[in-house]
């Protein structure tokens, strides 16, 4: 039968079935729940927890579910789910890599989600190459495309990330499935971050926040406290941003060490902020505001080894840098959302309603923004301080 075209108000719609998982973090991020028949990539370093992050969805879920390694042992998967302190009689484990064996045992258990640890170690039959190869990689997950779509099970899979911090294997895979995951964090730090990249159902400035414990990850629903660290104690050099991370307001510690550098060169480390921001913000301190920190150290850091890209935290970054510099101490209830332009101009940032909303809720006295910013008091206890330039916040602070 020749397929027909309708017009496009005969066309029903229906509201995708999901499935609902216990991770409201995964839940969301997905655009609520897990699409029925859809195909997502979960992408990460080595280390990071994928595998912890999915077996964990495994292990939590009241339907039936198939977990196949081709990176592990049972065992091994068992240990994890002992570690994880979760047992399961839905969630069935396959350490396989080829892909007939595995369809052969999907028919036999009927699972309604899959996972696939990780698409990099599948082999198909109909292919000669070796596993990894960039024509196994998409004949396989064209395999698993058709049997997601035929069936509407979900399938979900990992996916290696090259030393560049790309999805290992082809382009082309990103373009196959419907939505893409990546995960990220420091390994040295216990926050997880789950971005989407793409998502057919779903928007993609949803994010999701872990943190790795030694039972398995935990959800964080509250960002925002937790990234504040050691409120209590007065140390200068550490200032609060308010940013948003995709949809979500997130308050966050920046700290700032400025010290005479001791041998020639000075140095510059940022952790969690673009190193090239960095430079340019002191550039703009230099040039604009008098500060001479050519022959100075500069070591910043944001709490919790998560990296931020919201220009809003410019002007927390330097009112750490200054608190540092000057060795005096900022109020821990104030905070900051403000760009920083090249003459030093004071700039404004979106959606900040929400942001002074969250600092607001969390007790802040104080949110330093842009003087050309339009804002409503409404209902909000917190000051609201309007900056024209970096001038202006020295003068202020110090
Ligand atoms: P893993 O899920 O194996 O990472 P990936 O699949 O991305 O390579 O997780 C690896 C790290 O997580 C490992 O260093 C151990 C740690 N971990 C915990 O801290 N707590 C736990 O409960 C589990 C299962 C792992
Ligand atoms: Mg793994």
């Amino acid at each position: 039968k020749l397929p027909k075209a309708s017009k496009l108000s005969d066309i029903s719609f229906e509201i995708e079935d999901r499935i609902k998982t216990k991770d409201e973090e995964l839940n969301r991020v997905l655009g609520g729940g897990i699409v029925k028949g859809s195909l997502v990539l979960l992408g990460g370093e080595p280390g990071i927890g994928k595998s912890t992050l999915l077996l964990q969805l495994c292990l939590n879920l009241p339907v039936k579910s198939l977990y196949i390694s081709g990176e592990e042992s049972s065992k091994q998967i068992k240990m994890r789910a002992e570690r994880i302190q979760k047992s399961n009689d839905n969630c069935f484990i396959l350490a396989d890599t080829s892909t007939q064996r595995i369809f052969n045992q999907i028919n036999k258990i009927e699972p309604e989600l899959v996972i696939v640890d990780s698409i990099q170690t599948l082999h198909t039959e109909v292919i000669e190459s070796s596993p990894g190869s960039i024509s196994q990689i998409r004949t396989c997950t064209a395999e698993l495309i058709k049997y997601a779509k035929e069936t509407n099970t979900p399938v979900l899979l990992i996916g290696h990330i090259n030393k560049e911090g790309h999805l290992a294997g082809p382009k082309i895979l990103e373009h196959m499935v419907d939505t893409v995951l990546q995960f990220e964090g420091d390994q040295n730090f216990i926050y997880r971050i789950v971005r989407v990249q793409k998502n057919r159902f779903g928007s993609t400035n949803e994010l999701g926040i872990y943190e790795m414990q030694t039972n398995g990850l935990k959800q964080i629903l509250n960002p925002s406290k937790i990234l504040i660290s050691n409120q209590e104690h007065n140390l200068s050099g550490t200032s609060i941003a308010a940013t948003l991370e995709g949809m979500r307001p997130l308050m966050i510690e920046i700290q700032a060490l400025v010290s005479t550098a001791v041998y020639g060169t000075p140095q510059r480390s940022s952790t969690g902020y673009n190193a090239k921001r960095l430079n340019m913000i002191l550039a703009v301190l230099e040039k604009r505001a008098g500060f001479k920190l050519g022959t100075k150290d500069v070591f910043l850091n944001i709490t919790g080894g998560i990296n931020i890209d919201d220009p809003a935290i410019d002007l927390a970054v330097i009112a750490a840098i200054l608190s540092s510099s000057h060795d005096i101490v900022l109020n821990y209830r104030y905070c900051f959302a403000a760009e920083i332009g090249l003459a030093g101009e004071v700039r404004p940032v979106p959606r900040l309603e929400q942001r002074i909303a969250e600092a607001d809720k969390l007790g802040f006295e104080k949110i330093f923004i842009a003087h050309n910013t339009k804002t409503s008091k409404n209902n909000v206890q917190l000051e609201i301080i309007k900056l024209k330039s970096v001038v202006d916040l020295v003068e202020y602070l110090f």
